[in-house]
């Protein structure tokens, strides 16, 4: 295993984080600050325009590390030796997507690639099960995974930012406002799948949320994605106020009513289908313009594009569990009391897989706006997914509340084996 913890360049957003830091700074920071200034405005004085010349080129030099990265203007290869020292630049959304969408021609890679599995975490705020994700990564090699973190933009501010040292970074992408449920939810995947994209080697792309958990450990979780055959985006046709009645006909004659399909929007994809999702420049605009209101997109643009377009590369199932058993519009929560070793090897079992599915409220009074999920991981259910061919039915699940962390804590080194 090798080192993942590089030591922090000194750039603009280390010194943005000093300052934004400041009002953390306890008192007797605040005096030694004060004392070391007063110390440095009389060294300065006396040494006057010798030194004004160190700190031009100083200067200089920060200007351009904070140049460099995926915005610097020039095309960026990333190899596996060297990989982007943080995950920020200064690209706008056109020409992010534009740069992700590109395929090379030339088959073989100038450099060794090591195909890696691409991280995204798509949160409202902070990260608060960021410990057992620790540990899990700490289990892998940093060669094979990257991590990306959109959160709103309200929150992206550099006492957000994770310590030197976490495997989080310095791994938070330029992000927008998103509102759950509207297409701004898909813009944010988009740039997600495409700021993984710039990494040539990134192979495999797993959207998480601030409550998803991973169910096995790195060595598992990533031979079990770079193996797969298919994209794993959940596409099912529900019918009803729910289903297909999100459908909006404006959206005719691009999608069609018989397009129209639904999926949870925790997808894990491949390389080839990501590079179509950045590239699509034909449903986007469409749900873009249509799909408002009570259409939540983040549930159907996915399964729409991937049922028009890439049904043969996909296995119409997600790879991320949550219990829909219980009525209403969201999943449900698991606390602490919840998270016991009983349970969490119950998501592991692979056998449970045909059982799932079950008890779920078929759209019951289902209105419009209340999300109901028919699960299809179903393997005798030919309309939906056939479930994996292989054994692991979930590598993740949802929806962990913080409360629960303590616990998944103590229990993940003897049931997830990491
Ligand atoms: C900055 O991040 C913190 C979380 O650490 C959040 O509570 C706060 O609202 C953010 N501030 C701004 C100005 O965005
Ligand atoms: C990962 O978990 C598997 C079982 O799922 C186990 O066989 C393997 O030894 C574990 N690997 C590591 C590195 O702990
Ligand atoms: C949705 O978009 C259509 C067409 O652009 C517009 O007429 C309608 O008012 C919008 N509805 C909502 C709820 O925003
Ligand atoms: C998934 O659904 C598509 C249609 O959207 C279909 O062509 C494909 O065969 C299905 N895949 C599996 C594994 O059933
Ligand atoms: C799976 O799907 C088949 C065919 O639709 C159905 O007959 C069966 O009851 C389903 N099994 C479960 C466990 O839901």
């Amino acid at each position: 295993m090798k080192s993942n913890k590089k030591e922090p360049t000194t750039s603009a957003p280390t010194i943005l984080r000093l300052i934004n830091g400041q009002k953390k700074l306890h008192l007797h920071n605040v005096i030694f600050f004060a004392l070391f200034f007063a110390f440095g405005l009389l060294s300065g004085l006396g040494v006057g325009l010798y030194l004004s010349n160190i700190s031009f080129t100083f200067q200089l030099r920060q200007f351009s590390i904070s140049k460099s990265g995926p915005g610097g203007g020039s095309p960026v290869l990333i190899r596996r030796s060297d990989p982007p020292p943080s995950a920020w630049h200064e690209m706008g959304e056109e020409e992010l997507l534009w740069r992700a969408s590109m395929v090379p021609r030339v088959p073989e890679f100038p450099f060794h690639r090591v195909p890696k599995v691409a991280f995204m975490f798509l949160t409202v705020g902070a990260l608060p099960l960021a410990p057992l994700w620790e540990l899990f990564f700490k289990g892998g090699d940093d060669g094979l995974y990257t991590i990306y973190i959109h959160s709103l933009p309200s929150y992206d501010n550099a006492t957000a930012d994770f310590p030197v040292g976490s495997v989080f970074y310095g791994r938070r992408i330029p992000s927008k406002d998103v509102q759950w449920g509207k297409s701004t939810m898909v813009g944010a995947e988009r740039r997600l799948l495409a700021n993984a994209l710039l990494d040539f080697s990134n192979e495999r792309f797993v959207l998480l949320s601030e409550s998803c958990i991973p169910l096995y450990n790195f060595t598992t979780i990533y031979n079990h994605l770079i193996n797969s055959p298919e994209s794993h985006v959940e596409v099912y046709d529900q019918l009803g106020p729910v289903g297909r009645g999100r459908y909006n006909p404006a959206m005719d004659p691009v999608i069609k009513l018989a397009h129209w399909r639904k999926g949870s929007q925790w997808f894990e994809m491949d390389r080839r289908l990501a590079v179509e999702v950045v590239s699509d420049r034909t449903y986007f605009p469409t749900f873009e313009k249509f799909c408002n209101g009570s259409c939540y997109g983040d549930e159907h643009y996915l399964p729409t594009l991937v049922n028009i377009r890439f049904g043969g590369w996909n296995s119409n199932r997600t790879l991320t569990w949550a219990d829909w058993s219980v009525r209403g519009p969201h999943p449900r929560s698991f606390w602490r009391p919840d998270v016991t070793v009983g349970f969490l090897e119950g998501l592991r079992d692979g056998g449970k897989c045909e059982e799932y599915g079950k008890s779920v409220g078929v759209a019951a009074g289902g209105g419009i706006g209340v999300h109901y999920y028919v699960n299809r991981n179903n393997k005798s259910d030919s309309s939906g997914g056939t479930g994996d061919r292989g054994s692991k039915c979930f590598l993740f699940a949802r929806k962990f509340r913080s409360h629960s962390l303590t616990r998944l804590l103590r229990f993940a080194p003897g049931v997830m084996q990491f």
